[in-house]
């Protein structure tokens, strides 16, 4: 039976100018380069310029995400941005990358999911998009981690960097069948019991302050494995999938240790892993869609391949996306 399935046409990515490496952060303050490797798997990551705001590393990537799906932003009509940095409280840093591609028609909105953000906004624009509300979707992860930071912190400033990527989603009807390309199973969790493993210390409603980055770091770790699998096991459930038909697995690239952990569990050649942990950090909502336009750009991701999604992140939040490329 036909019916409508979310497709993406192409994919973006930008990362600032500047890179910071463990060696230059071992000057700063009391970390080695071992210490990063060993725990994280983290060599370096990217450091948005003064001045360099989310909406327009958000819009820097979403043009290269048109760019390589060869449609014009006028084409669009929905951007999700998933960010936890926005420029402003408000109005949402999607309207400010909507009024710099030229767009003024459709809909453009913030979600704010922290790490599993791009995995929460791609299930929001997959559900309008088959619903028939919109026909083509940008959904942007766009972070400036760096600006939440407490660079005197070296349990959490060693582990973030600074990005965006951006993918284009398009409804197409198609015939229903398992081959079909798009978007083919989500799921979405969360548990704000866990609130408090991992938050930022200020807002807008509390201290009035934007607030530094806090984190029980081997509780997210305890938490993470366990979490991504369940989630995964869902995911492939529902579109009646295992885990031997994923070609690539794309994880959050928070840590290689978790990513490696979901990967073991799921059972998967470790050549199927896309990781670009090493030279991105996590960038929270932005890591997903640029360790995505990392494998597209160098050819490992084609069309027809079976892509797995899956991010965890402050709240708890967490969930998966499978894909048919
Ligand atoms: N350099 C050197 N030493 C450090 C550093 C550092 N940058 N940071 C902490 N240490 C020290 C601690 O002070 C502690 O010293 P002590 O034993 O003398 O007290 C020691 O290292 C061990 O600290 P732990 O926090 O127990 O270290 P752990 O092995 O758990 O590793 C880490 C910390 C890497 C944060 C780990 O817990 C982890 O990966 N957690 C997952 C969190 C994560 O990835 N969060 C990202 C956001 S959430 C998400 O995206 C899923």
């Amino acid at each position: 039976m036909s019916q409508l399935r979310s497709v993406i046409r192409g994919c973006g990515a930008y990362l600032p100018e500047r890179i910071l490496t463990n060696q230059d952060l071992a000057k700063l303050i009391d970390t080695t380069d071992q210490w990063i490797t060993e725990r994280t798997g983290i060599k370096q990551r990217h450091i948005a310029a003064e001045g360099e705001l989310t909406s327009a590393m958000g819009t820097a990537a979403a043009r290269q995400a048109l760019k390589h799906a060869g449609i014009d932003a006028q084409d669009i009509d929905l951007i999700v941005l998933a960010t936890s940095t926005p420029d402003q409280t408000f109005p949402a840093t999607a309207v400010t990358i909507q009024a710099e591609l030229g767009i003024t028609h459709g809909a453009a909105f913030d979600l704010q999911a922290v790490c599993s953000g791009f995995v929460f906004a791609l299930t929001t624009a997959d559900n309008f998009l088959k619903g028939g509300q919109f026909k083509r979707a940008l959904v942007i992860g766009a972070e400036a981690f760096s600006r939440i930071l407490d660079w005197q912190d070296r349990s959490t400033c060693v582990l973030f960097g600074d990005g965006a990527g951006a993918v284009v989603v398009e409804a197409q009807m198609l015939n229903g069948a398992a081959t079909d390309r798009g978007i083919l199973a989500t799921c979405l969790r969360s548990d704000g019991r866990y609130r408090d493993k991992l938050f930022v210390d200020g807002g807008p409603s509390s201290t009035g302050t934007v607030g530094h980055v806090r984190m029980d770091g081997p509780e997210v770790f305890r938490h993470a494995v366990t979490k991504i699998s369940e989630v995964i096991d869902a995911t492939l459930a529902q579109a009646g999938h295992k885990a031997s038909d994923i070609d690539w697995f794309v994880p959050h690239q928070a840590n290689k240790r978790i990513l490696d952990g979901a990967a073991k569990k799921l059972g998967l050649d470790p050549e199927r892993i896309i990781v670009t942990v090493d030279k991105h950090a996590n960038t929270s909502a932005a890591s997903i869609p640029l360790a995505l336009s990392t494998a597209c750009g160098d050819g490992r991701i084609k069309q027809g391949d079976l892509v797995l999604m899956e991010a965890m992140g402050g709240g708890f939040t967490w969930g998966a996306v499978l894909i048919r490329w």
